[in-house]
């Protein structure tokens, strides 16, 4: 046999072998859950991508926000949804750190999705109400290590992005501090705008327009180097505390047993959304950039998950918080 016709062959028997379903896909409108509040950092890049991965798709993408737990009330929604394309989760470094966070989590991590793609990694910063005493990182440290019995620090719940900067920080500074859970940053936010809550380490997907709007205080990025979109905003380390780096990485996902010639579809639209220069200008906008179209795969995305559940095992069981 030829090898044209072997290829012929081969790409018969992949189109033969998926279920009829897939060959049709999308016939309907698809669910992207967010498991987190509506208006918070997750939120906000899921609607970015869910847009226009719809016009590529040809079929509407319907964020549905499912908050709490840290992010795992909505993974586990997710893990156990139809395996048929329709229902897909957008999540972050959260689907990594719960797999150790939680002991008793409602899904097997590794073994209850399948992958379709990284989409972006966000920068995240110590933000504070704008009436927040210190002028800079080496008096807020002192500030909040002189009155931690007081201090309020808000988070979106134990395996949350927001939830693991503080982690880091309270390790870094050696000082527990008084944590205030959200269903998401979003009303966090509302808080911290409020003054209801004190402190917070956010993403910048949830904090620029504030910061640029100077309705809170920014003192530093948790990344390794000054952000384009804050050239004057410090880096942690520059201001003091080496290490305290962190950046939230998002993907998304199915559940298991979706056809992988579904999750290639998708990627193949997650790619077109992160090449979308709207996309580009809203995320570079919000301090952050698409993931290259090399990692918007489901293989990268797999090898992410593996990769950050191993770097972060060690550091959570340091630091001994857990949720039961
Ligand atoms: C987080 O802290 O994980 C996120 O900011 C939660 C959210 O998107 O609201």
């Amino acid at each position: 046999m030829s090898l044209s016709k072997c290829i012929g062959a081969a790409f018969a028997a992949l189109v033969l072998s998926a279920p009829a379903f897939a060959q049709d896909y999308p016939a309907r409108q698809i669910t992207m859950v967010v498991p987190f509040s509506a208006g918070g950092p997750t939120d906000t890049v899921a609607r970015m991508v869910a847009d226009k991965m719809s016009t590529e798709l040809g079929r509407q993408i319907i964020v549905e926000n499912i908050g709490g737990a840290g992010g795992t009330l909505g993974a586990a929604r997710v893990a156990k949804a139809e395996a048929d394309g329709y229902t897909v989760l957008l999540h972050h470094i959260g689907m990594a750190t719960s797999a150790t966070l939680y002991r008793n989590l409602a899904y097997d991590t590794l073994n209850a999705f399948e992958y379709v793609g990284l989409v972006t990694e966000v920068p995240m910063v110590m933000v504070a109400r704008k009436d927040f005493e210190p002028t800079d990182f080496a008096g807020f440290i002192n500030y909040v290590k002189g009155n931690a019995d007081r201090i309020t620090m808000a988070n979106a719940g134990i395996g949350a992005a927001s939830h693991l900067c503080g982690m880091l920080f309270m390790s870094a500074i050696e000082t527990p501090l008084v944590t205030v859970p959200y269903k998401g940053t979003g009303p966090a936010m509302t808080d911290l705008l409020g003054g209801q809550v004190d402190i917070m380490c956010d993403q910048t997907t949830n904090t620029a327009q504030q910061i640029k709007g100077g309705t809170i205080k920014a003192y530093v990025t948790t990344t390794p180097e000054r952000l384009d979109v804050f050239p004057d905003l410090p880096t942690a380390g520059e201001a003091g505390l080496p290490g305290f780096e962190v950046s939230i990485w998002h993907g998304i996902y199915s559940p298991k047993g979706t056809p992988a010639e579904i999750n290639e579809r998708l990627s193949q639209a997650l790619k077109f959304a992160l090449a979308d220069k709207d996309v580009i200008k809203s995320m570079a906008d919000l301090g952050t950039e698409p993931s290259p179209a090399g990692d918007a795969t489901p293989a990268a995305l797999q090898a992410k998950l593996q990769s950050e559940i191993e770097r972060w095992k060690p550091v959570i069981e340091a630091a001994g918080i857990y949720a039961d």
